[in-house]
C-alpha cells in the first residue's frame, strides 16, 4: 500500500525506542498526547514480515480516542490483524482465533469460552486459586533469594489457566514458556542466534501439539475442563476443528499467562517503591484491594497495544484516515492522560475514579480473563503481604517489546 502521508518527526517505531523504559516512553507519548494525538508513523521495527513500501500506522494515544476506536468495531475492524506489525496469514490462524476476528464469527466464537469466566465461575474456582498462592508463597519461603518473576509471578497464572483449560502436570512449564515465547522474539536476548520466524514456529509447534493431544485425550475420555468444552462445541451446526480448537488454545495460553505475571511483577515492584502506598494497603487489605488491583494494572499497563484497521474512510479527532489503514491504540499511553487521570504520574492506590485501559477500551474484544486476573492479583498479593513481610526486590530486567511491557528477571531477597 502506498499512502502520501508524512511520517511523525516523532519517533516510536525504533527499537532504541522500545528498548527504553516505560517512564521514558512516557515522555514521547506526552508529547503526541498534546501536540499530535492521531499521527502517523512507519512500521516498528522487527517485524517478522518486511514491511511494505509506504506501510506505516496511525498512533492512537488518548484516552477518549481509544475508547472510541475501541467501541466502534464496524468502523476499526480486528480481522485483518490486531498486532503493529504483519504477521504470515499461517501464524495469525494458527495463534490468535477470535481475538482476530469481527462479527458474527468473533462474537460465536467468544460466546463459547466466556461462561468460563463468567463472574459466577471464577468466584468458583478462587477458593482453589487461593491455596494455590498460598503454595506459592510456601515455595518462596522455603527457596530462599531467587528470581521472582520465575518463582513467583509466573507461577499463579499458568497455573490457573492451565486448570481451567485441563493442560497435564507435565506440560504446563512447556505451555507457559511457549507462550511467553510467541511475544518475546524481539529482544535479542530470547532470539540468540535464531529468527523471529523460528521462534514463533518453535512456540506453536509446542503450543499446538500439547492442545493435538488434549483435545484426543477428551474426545476419548470428556473431563470437566475448558478443552472437554471445545471439543463438544458446536457453532453454526458444526464441531469446532482440531486447528480451530488450536488456535484457541494458543490464544488463552498467551493472553492469560503473561499479562497476569507482568501486572504482579510491576506491582510487587511499586510497592516497594512507594512504601506508604504499601503500608496504605496492609492496614485494611480487605478494604483497599479492590482499588488496589485497578490501580496494579493502569500502572503495570501489561500490553502495550493492540491495532485495528479502518474499514472506511474515517475520522478520528479531525484527522482523516482512509479505508485499510493501521490504527494502533497504545493502552499505556492512554493510562497517563491527565485529562482522565488525576496526577497520572502517581502510583495511589485510593484511587476512586480510575477508568484504565490497561484491558482495553472497552467494545466486543475487552479482556475476557479480566475477572479472573483480579482474582489472582488478589491471592498472591494478600498471601506476599502478610506472610513476606521483609520481600525485597532488585531491579528489573525489561523485555524489549513493542507489545507487551514485560520484566524477564527480578532478583528477591527473602
Ligand atoms: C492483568 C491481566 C490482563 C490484562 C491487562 C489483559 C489485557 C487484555 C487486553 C488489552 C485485551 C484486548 C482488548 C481489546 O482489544 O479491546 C485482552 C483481550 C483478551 N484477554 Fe486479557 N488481559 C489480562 C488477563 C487475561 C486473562 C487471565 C485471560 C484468561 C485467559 C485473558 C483472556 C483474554 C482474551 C481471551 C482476550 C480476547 C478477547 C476478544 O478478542 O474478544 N486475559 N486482554
Amino acid at each position: 500500500m502506498t499512502t502520501a502521508h508524512t511520517y511523525s518527526s516523532i519517533d516510536i517505531s525504533s527499537a532504541s525506542f522500545w528498548a527504553t523504559t516505560a517512564v521514558e516512553r512516557e515522555k514521547t507519548f506526552k508529547i503526541l498526547r498534546e501536540r499530535d494525538p492521531i499521527s502517523w508513523h512507519p512500521p516498528a521495527a522487527g517485524g517478522i514480515l518486511p514491511a511494505e513500501d509506504g506501510d506505516g500506522f496511525w498512533a492512537v494515544v488518548r484516552h477518549e480516542d481509544i475508547r472510541y476506536v475501541s467501541n466502534k468495531s464496524e468502523l476499526f475492524c480486528s480481522g485483518r490483524g490486531v498486532q503493529m506489525e504483519n504477521f504470515p496469514q499461517e501464524v495469525l490462524e494458527a495463534t490468535q482465533s477470535f481475538l482476530a476476528m469481527d462479527a458474527p464469527r468473533h462474537t460465536k466464537l467468544r460466546r463459547l469460552v466466556s461462561a468460563a469466566f463468567t463472574p459466577r465461575r471464577v468466584a468458583t474456582i478462587e477458593q482453589q486459586i487461593r491455596s494455590q498462592a498460598a503454595r506459592i508463597v510456601d515455595e518462596l519461603l522455603e527457596t530462599g533469594d531467587c528470581d521472582f518473576v520465575h518463582q513467583v509471578s509466573m507461577r499463579l497464572p499458568m497455573w490457573t489457566i492451565c486448570e481451567m483449560v485441563g493442560v497435564p502436570q507435565d506440560k504446563r512449564f512447556l505451555v507457559a514458556d511457549a507462550a511467553d515465547q510467541m511475544v518475546s522474539y524481539a529482544d535479542p536476548d530470547v532470539r540468540g542466534d535464531r529468527e523471529p520466524i523460528q521462534i514463533m514456529g518453535e512456540s506453536i509447534f509446542a503450543l499446538a501439539s500439547t492442545a493435538v493431544e488434549m483435545v484426543r485425550a477428551r474426545r476419548e475420555d470428556p473431563q470437566d475442563d475448558l478443552m472437554t468444552s471445545l471439543v463438544q462445541a458446536e457453532v453454526d451446526g458444526e464441531t469446532l476443528t482440531d486447528d480451530e480448537i488450536t488456535a484457541f488454545f494458543c490464544l488463552l495460553a498467551v493472553a492469560g499467562n503473561d499479562t497476569t505475571r507482568n501486572t504482579i511483577t510491576h506491582s510487587v515492584k511499586a510497592l516497594q517503591d512507594f512504601p506508604e502506598q504499601r503500608q496504605w494497603l496492609v492496614e485494611d487489605f480487605d478494604g483497599r484491594i479492590g482499588s488496589a488491583i485497578e490501580e496494579f494494572v493502569r500502572w503495570a499497563s501489561p500490553v502495550v497495544a493492540f491495532r485495528r484497521t479502518a474499514t472506511q474512510d474515517v475520522e478520528i479527532a479531525g484527522q482523516r484516515i482512509a479505508a485499510g489503514e493501521k490504527v494502533v491504540m497504545f493502552y499505556p499511553s492512554g493510562n497517563r492522560d491527565a485529562v482522565v487521570f488525576e496526577n497520572p504520574d502517581e502510583f495511589d492506590l485510593s484511587r476512586t475514579f480510575n477508568p484504565h485501559l490497561a484491558f482495553g477500551g472497552g467494545g466486543p474484544h475487552f479482556c475476557m480473563g479480566n475477572m479472573l486476573a483480579k482474582t489472582q492479583l488478589r491471592a498472591i498479593f494478600k498471601e506476599l503481604l502478610f506472610r513476606v513481610p521483609d520481600l525485597r526486590v532488585g531491579e528489573p530486567e525489561y523485555l524489549l517489546s513493542s507489545f507487551v511491557h514485560a520484566v524477564k528477571r527480578l532478583p528477591c531477597t527473602v
